[in-house]
C-alpha cells in the first residue's frame, strides 16, 4: 500500500473527480510495482520529489568531473591517462541521461543549469573534497564510485521510468569506475613503501565522506518514508550504507589496506558491521558550502558555462539556418 500521499498543492479546495481518479490510478500503478511514464498523472509533489532529487544526481555527476580531471594531464601513464579520461567521459555522459530525465518531468535544462551556477542547487558534497595525490583516483573510483554504486542499483526499479532506465546504463559504467579504482590501489599498495603510504593517505580521507553520501542516519531522514512509499527509494540511508561497509571489508583485506575505523567489527548478534559515529558536523559544514573546495568547485562550473556560450550561441544560430533552409525548401 502506498502511505498518505502529501498535499499535491498548497489549494485547500477539493480535489475534482477527475484527479481523485487520476490519483487512484497513479496509487494502483505503485501499489503494483509498475512505472509511472512521463504523460501519465502523478501528483504534484511525486513530480517536485524527483525534479529535485534527479537535478541534483545530474549535478553531482557534472560537478563530479572536476575532482578527476584535474588529474588527466598528471596520469602516470598513457594507459591510465586514457582510461581516466574515458571515465570522466562517462560522468558527462550520466550529467546528460539525467538532466535529460529531469526534463521529461517539465523543467528546462537551462534552468537547472541556472541554478546550479547561482549556487542555488544542491549536489554531493562528496565531490568538494581535493584530490592532492594520484591515490586519490583510486580512492575515489573504489569508494566514492562503489557507494554511488550501492546507492544507484536500486534506483534502477525506481518507479518513475526514465530514471530508472538511465541508472541502468549509469551503474554499467559505474561498476567500470569502481574497479579502475580498486586496480590503481592495488598496485600502488603493493607497489613501493611511499605508494603504499599514498594509497592508505587517500582511504583515510576518503572513507568517511564516502559513508556519508548515503544521507543522514534514518531517524533523521524526514522525506525517506515517503520516497520509499512511491518506491523511489528502496532501502534505507542505514541499511545501503551498512551493505557498502560490508562489500568494503573483504575488498580492503585484499588491497591490503585498512578502513580508518577503530571500532569497525563484524557482530554476530546484529548480523552487521559495529562502526565509529560519523562526524555529522563535518558533512553539515561541507553541505552548507563550508567544504575545502566548495567555492573553487561552482567558480569552475561557471567560468565553463561561460566559456562554453560560443558553443551554444552556434548550436541556436545552425539550428534557424536549418529551419529557414528548410521552409524555403518547402
Ligand atoms: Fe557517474
Ligand atoms: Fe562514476
Amino acid at each position: 500500500m502506498t502511505a498518505p500521499l502529501a498535499p499535491a498543492s498548497a489549494s485547500t479546495t477539493q480535489p475534482s473527480p477527475d484527479e481523485q481518479a487520476a490519483q487512484a490510478q497513479f496509487d494502483r500503478i505503485i501499489d503494483a510495482d509498475g512505472r509511472i511514464e512521463p504523460r501519465d498523472w502523478m501528483p504534484a509533489a511525486y513530480r517536485k520529489t524527483l525534479v529535485r532529487q534527479i537535478s541534483q544526481h545530474a549535478h553531482s555527476e557534472i560537478i563530479g568531473m572536476q575532482p578527476e580531471a584535474n588529474w588527466i594531464t598528471r596520469a602516470p601513464s598513457l594507459k591510465r591517462k586514457s582510461i581516466l579520461m574515458a571515465k570522466v567521459q562517462d560522468e558527462a555522459g550520466h550529467g546528460l541521461y539525467l538532466y535529460s530525465a529531469a526534463q521529461t518531468l517539465g523543467i528546462g535544462r537551462e534552468e537547472m543549469t541556472d541554478q546550479l551556477i547561482a549556487g542555488r542547487a544542491r549536489y554531493s558534497s562528496i565531490f568538494n573534497y581535493p584530490t592532492p595525490t594520484w591515490a586519490d583516483m583510486g580512492a575515489i573510483g573504489w569508494l566514492v564510485d562503489g557507494a554511488a554504486i550501492a546507492n544507484q542499483v536500486p534506483l534502477c526499479r525506481a518507479s518513475y521510468g526514465p530514471y530508472g532506465r538511465a541508472m541502468v546504463r549509469i551503474c554499467k559504467e559505474e561498476s567500470f569506475h569502481q574497479r579502475q579504482g580498486f586496480e590503481i590501489l592495488l598496485e600502488l599498495s603493493q607497489g613501493t613503501e611511499a605508494q603504499h603510504r599514498m594509497a592508505q593517505d587517500a582511504v583515510d580521507r576518503w572513507y568517511w565522506p564516502s559513508l556519508m553520501m548515503f544521507g543522514p542516519p534514518d531517524d533523521e531522514s524526514p522525506n525517506s518514508a515517503q520516497s520509499m512509499a512511491w518506491n523511489i527509494k528502496r532501502f534505507s540511508n542505514d541499511e545501503l550504507r551498512q551493505r557498502f561497509v560490508g562489500m568494503l571489508v573483504p575488498q580492503a583485506e585484499v588491497l591490503g589496506l585498512t578502513l580508518p575505523d577503530p571500532n569497525l567489527a563484524w557482530n554476530d548478534e546484529t548480523g552487521a558491521y559495529d562502526m565509529s559515529e560519523i562526524d555529522w558536523t563535518e558533512f553539515h559544514e561541507v553541505l552548507a558550502g563550508r567544504g575545502p573546495c566548495n567555492a573553487q568547485r561552482l567558480q569552475h562550473r561557471r567560468q565553463a558555462h561561460e566559456d562554453g556560450a560560443w558553443v551554444r550561441e552556434a548550436a541556436h544560430a545552425y539550428a534557424a539556418t536549418q529551419a529557414t533552409t528548410e521552409q524555403v525548401a518547402a
